[in-house]
């Protein structure tokens, strides 16, 4: 395969297919009533966050927020600081949407596009105070390990989009995928951990019950956490 060849096909990989998932009547009035106050459309251009919050607070950025319960709870328990959502699944975003909403915040903001392609364009380099990525898609079969969100070039991203000492907390309820966790952020040489936690859904690292954390107890799963501090190249 030729280098060209190659970068293409690595760029069509992604995390995530777009699941056609069916829009309730209210969700899709939110989309289209509610985008404007909550909603940023993905351009190529990085943010300027304190023009976008109306004020100058750290950035908390949920990638995947699927419904986003969890994404509002922190928003409304967390005032002094500014909420940025990823998701591209649309009935979840209709969904975070209205419960936004009715909660009456000014603190959050929503972005519907593929979170990589907006860290590498749409986020400037040390701008976020901390990352969650609570319980990122499995991908369980061994042919599509290479889907998974944390990856070493994931990694060298989010290291460079936050700031000095920021935080990444990640959870998941897949045994596998916590190893491959364990794994790549302890040989990454850009993280440490300062937490983690291995439980039965009864002792959550700093964060809200989610919608698939559930799903995954029911099955009997096992529930991971970490807390990550992002380290200085030379630390
Ligand atoms: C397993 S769900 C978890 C949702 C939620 N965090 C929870 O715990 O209930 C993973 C979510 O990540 C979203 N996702 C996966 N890759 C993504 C990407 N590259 N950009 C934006 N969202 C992504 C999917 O659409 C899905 O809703």
């Amino acid at each position: 395969m030729t280098p060209t060849a190659d970068k293409k096909r690595h760029r069509t990989i992604r995390s995530f297919v777009r699941r056609a998932g069916r829009l309730t009547p209210s969700q899709q009035r939110a989309l289209g009533e509610l985008w404007p106050s909550y909603g940023v459309d993905f351009s190529p251009a990085p943010l300027d966050f304190d023009g976008l919050f109306g004020r100058d607070a750290p950035v908390v950025l949920e990638i995947g927020f699927g419904n986003g319960d969890s994404l509002v709870q922190q928003a409304l328990e967390n005032p002094g600081m500014n909420f940025l959502g990823i998701e591209v699944h649309e009935p979840g975003v209709g969904h975070c949407l209205l419960q936004a909403d009715a909660a009456g915040l000014s603190n959050l903001k929503l972005i519907m596009h593929d979170a990589i392609e907006v860290l590498t364009h749409q986020l400037p380099p040390a701008s976020l105070q901390r990352i969650n990525i609570y319980f990122p898609d499995p991908w369980p079969k061994k042919r599509h390990h290479k889907r998974r969100l944390v990856q070493h070039t994931f990694l060298k991203l989010i290291h460079d989009r936050l700031k000095p000492g920021g935080m990444l907390h990640v959870a998941t309820d897949w045994a596998n995928y916590a190893g491959h966790i364990d794994d790549v952020l302890g040989d990454s040489g850009l993280f440490r951990c300062d937490e983690r936690r291995e439980h039965d859904g009864d002792a959550p690292l700093d964060r809200p019950e989610t919608k698939f954390e559930r799903r995954g107890l029911r099955k009997g799963h096992r529930i991971w956490d970490w807390r990550f501090t992002r380290m200085a190249k030379n630390d």
